[in-house]
């Protein structure tokens, strides 16, 4: 059997778990076993670029960050663009799947990776994709590998900021990975024990999240810690059309999303505040033990699949159970925060304001 195997997209832990726990299920089980490794994600596809990847390869990388094999971000929408007589990218990794002789191609990545993946299944080859991504966002699983790493690099953050702002008697605003959903920023909000949680999913008001704030530091609190999330939006910015929201970014300097909020809010509540970004921290290094587990059953999971011929699929993990969806079925979703769902309704039963 010959299967081709890439990571693709923004990494994060536990790319390697998965790329163990895959290999070592072929190497163990399934007969004559060929691994293509492509490199730096679909790229490799596209060129050509790959190596073969031993048992001895996926030896001691359990703990590893990153991915051995390298990553990249192909757009979905370049995919199928014509640049003259060349063929397409999405043609040229036809062409190369057959070439190849492959039997199935592996995909580890997010939600562009899956929009992909799914094209490639559309175009007939096999495919089966694995969830990753720290932003947990992958509609049809409840978990992608990478998640609870980030939730507690970010958890772990917000607690230290804590002390500092306790310290010193501050409002500070901390914005944590994600563009479209709020997964990250709400579990590790929860986690730290963080007083307000923005996320991309509920659009907050300025005039209330400051009056929010004059009210918690004139009730006693020492510090208010807001967890925000990197694609959070006021009511203000919402109504913007596109460009008069870049217009409005622009003239901000191109700040984060948590310094614009920092600025705004020590102008309406005339409050000591500061912000700090945590960025790809949030990505890199050692996989946490859960991400870990998850990770090498996903990985050996994805490899019974490809052994057992279940292709056009991606797997995922609903409640305590690995399973799969139908890759077209959700290519191009979100799983978003549910608004009224329970962990919001829980938090804010819990004393988590949301900003609305
Ligand atoms: O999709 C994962 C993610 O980390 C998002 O949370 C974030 O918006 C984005 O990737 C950052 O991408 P890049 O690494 O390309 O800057």
């Amino acid at each position: 059997m010959r299967i081709g195997i890439l990571t693709s997209g923004g990494d994060c832990p536990g790319l390697n778990a998965v790329l163990r726990g895959f290999c070592k299920y072929c190497f163990n089980r399934i007969k004559d076993v060929e691994i293509y490794g492509f490199l730096e994600g679909y790229a490799g596809l596209i060129n050509k670029d790959y190596k073969v990847l031993a048992p001895a390869d996926v030896e001691n990388i359990l703990d590893l960050g990153g991915t051995i094999l390298g990553t990249s971000r192909q757009p979905y929408k370049l995919m199928t663009v014509k640049e003259g007589d060349a063929p397409t990218k999405l043609q040229q990794m036809v062409e190369n799947y057959k070439k190849l002789k492959l039997d199935v191609l592996v995909t580890l990545g997010g939600a562009g990776t899956h929009k992909t993946a799914s094209l490639l299944s559309v175009e007939g080859c096999n495919v089966i994709g694995l969830p990753k991504t720290i932003d947990n966002d992958i509609y049809g699983t409840d978990i992608t590998f990478g998640f609870h790493t980030a939730v507690d690099i970010a958890a772990d953050a917000l607690k230290r900021i804590r002390t500092t702002a306790d310290s010193h008697s501050r409002v500070f605003f901390v914005e944590v990975m994600g563009n479209k959903v709020g997964w990250l920023t709400l579990y590790s909000g929860i986690a730290a024990g963080a007083d307000i949680i923005l996320i991309p999913e509920i659009n907050y008001d300025e005039e209330k999240l400051a009056q929010y704030i004059i009210n918690k530091k004139a009730s006693g609190a020492r510090s208010v810690v807001v967890a925000v999330a990197e694609g959070v939006c006021s009511t203000r910015e919402a109504a913007m059309s596109k460009k008069e929201r870049r217009d409005y970014i622009d003239e901000c300097g191109n700040a984060s999303v948590a310094e614009r909020l920092c600025e705004v809010m020590a102008q309406k509540t005339g409050l000591a505040c500061r912000s700090t970004v945590l960025g790809h921290i949030q990505r890199g290094g050692e996989p946490c033990a859960y991400d870990k587990f998850i990770s090498t059953e996903i990985g050996a999971y994805g490899a019974y699949l490809a052994e057992t011929g279940k292709y056009g699929v991606t797997v995922c993990v609903r409640g305590n159970k690995l399973s799969y969806s139908v890759l077209v079925d959700i290519a191009g979703r979100t799983k978003r925060v549910p608004v009224d769902g329970q962990q919001i309704g829980l938090a804010k039963a819990a004393g988590v304001y949301f900003g609305d």
